[in-house]
């Protein structure tokens, strides 16, 4: 039944040749590609571009031949600077362009038609200078006129205080890394966002979406010295219900867990990018 409910899912998504339909894309009804909490506490966060002006940032071939999913983490907290890049380099702007419904910005990791249909919550287990607590990335702000502009974005909008360390683990089925880490990223799709221009296909996209979001986190996690694993397994209805989204318009997709690993990796600074291998943690 699962099985059959799987392959009739890829199938009716599938574009054929000889059945592909025409629409026009209303304009007037694209959604913004952006999502706001107006009463929540904003807290701005440092800016996480410094690293790569002052030229200290860790190779990419380096960080790709050192990346392993690490699930044990050590108590020391993450500085706010980490969580700012981290933030910054799976779901951060980057660039900005013109569409005919005024100024958007491209972002740090790709998105079927620029689209942008995930959203990224943090649970805060150990921060410096942070309350624990659930957080929502405020991708950019907007003007009076609803337009996106640069003042006001990157930062952290405040959902709820409060240590939700066993929550969190409870959600991703029972699973003790997510207790430990100093940090859960929990990706959600905002549908609508994607349907407008890809129908049913856009159920597709947005966790291909989210997958980028979550390879750039787990590269500049290494880069940052910290360990990261994915997180796929976890109760739908417990998340989206942390989260406090519905799970149709909006729906849980995908977590990484960040955080100090227990032990240092025994071939850092060694990397072999002609094979590379680092012990499981
Ligand atoms: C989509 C996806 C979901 C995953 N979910 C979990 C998970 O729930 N728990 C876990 O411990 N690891 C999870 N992982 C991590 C994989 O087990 C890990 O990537 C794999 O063993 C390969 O090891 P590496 O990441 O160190 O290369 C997930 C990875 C992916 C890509």
């Amino acid at each position: 039944m699962v099985e059959q409910m799987g392959r009739a899912f890829q199938s009716r998504t599938g574009y054929y040749r000889k059945a592909m339909e025409e629409y026009e894309l209303d304009w007037r009804s694209k959604p913004q590609p952006y999502k706001f909490y107006p009463y929540a506490q904003v807290i701005s966060l440092p800016n996480p571009t410094q690293a790569l002006e002052a030229g200290t940032v860790t190779d990419l071939w380096t960080c790709i031949a050192q990346r392993r999913s690490v699930r044990s983490f050590g108590t020391a907290p993450l500085t706010t600077d980490q969580l700012s890049r981290l933030l910054w380099a799976s779901a951060g702007t980057t660039s900005s362009f013109s569409t005919p419904t005024g100024q958007g910005f491209y972002r740090a990791a790709p998105s079927a038609g620029a689209l942008y249909p995930i959203e990224t919550y943090v649970v805060v287990n150990r921060v410096e200078d942070l309350e624990p607590g659930l957080y929502h990335y405020r991708v950019t702000g907007l003007d009076i006129l609803e337009r996106p502009m640069v003042e006001g974005s990157h930062a952290l909008e405040q959902l709820k205080a409060g240590d939700l360390s066993k929550e969190i683990m409870q959600a991703a089925l029972d699973q003790p890394m997510c207790a430990k880490a100093g940090v859960v990223f929990v990706w959600s799709a905002v549908f609508a966002r994607s349907v407008w221009k890809y129908r049913d296909r856009a159920y597709r996209y947005v966790y291909l979406d989210a997958g980028h979001m979550a390879a750039g986190l787990s590269l500049a996690a290494v880069g940052l010295d910290l360990g990261s694993c994915p997180v796929a397994a976890f109760y739908d209805d417990e998340t989206n219900a942390l989260l406090g989204i519905d799970g149709q318009e909006e729906g849980v997709l995908y977590m990484t867990a960040v955080g100090k690993p227990a032990r240092p990796f025994a071939g850092k600074g060694r990397v072999d990018l002609r094979h590379t291998s680092r012990p499981k943690e």
